[in-house]
């Protein structure tokens, strides 16, 4: 039940100085921040990361926005860890996303706009979908050793 899952703080997350107040999210609730990094993707590390995306319409504006600036990477850990980030993170459509979520609180498009203009949606964020998809995903972005083990408060009143 203890599972550990990839957040990324996309450009427009950077370039908008939301790192803090998207971090705050998730330590507010206690989840652990197990490993944290800033790093600016290539197009050949962009297409490992988004696989399953790769024959999409969209991917050609995805992956030129995802290697525009640096990203910041976040490997966090907690109970059913992958289902509350995502909770936490809101919908794919900003337009769809509830409020209280990072998407719904602070991006603002829709399929319909980006689809027109040609561009990717500018969700700020990007998190796992599955627990398989975690597992791979926070393997292809940590080395074990920058994986790191160590308790928060939280644990010894909660966990
Ligand atoms: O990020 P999430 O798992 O919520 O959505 P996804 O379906 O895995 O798509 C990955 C990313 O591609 C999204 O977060 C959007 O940034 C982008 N995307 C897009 O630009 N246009 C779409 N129609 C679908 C996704
Ligand atoms: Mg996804």
């Amino acid at each position: 039940m203890i599972e550990r899952t990839l957040v990324l703080i996309k450009p427009d997350g950077i370039l908008r100085g939301l790192v803090g107040e998207i971090i705050k999210r998730f330590e507010q609730r206690g989840l652990k921040v197990v490993g944290l990094k800033m790093v600016w993707i290539d197009k050949s590390f962009a297409k490992k990361h988004y696989a399953a995306h790769i024959e999409k319409d969209f991917y050609k504006g995805l992956e030129e926005f995802i290697t525009s600036a640096p990203l910041v990477a976040i490997a966090i850990e907690g109970i059913h860890a992958v289902e509350y980030v995502r909770k936490i993170v809101g919908a794919t459509e900003p337009k769809s996303a509830e409020l209280g979520t990072i998407r719904g609180d602070f991006a603002h498009t829709s399929y319909k706009y980006s689809d027109s203009k040609g561009i990717t949606i500018k969700n700020l964020v990007h998190a796992s979908g599955s627990v398989e998809e975690a597992k791979k995903e926070v393997a292809l972005w940590f080395t074990p050793t920058e994986i790191h083990t160590y308790k928060i408060s939280q644990e010894k009143e909660i966990f």
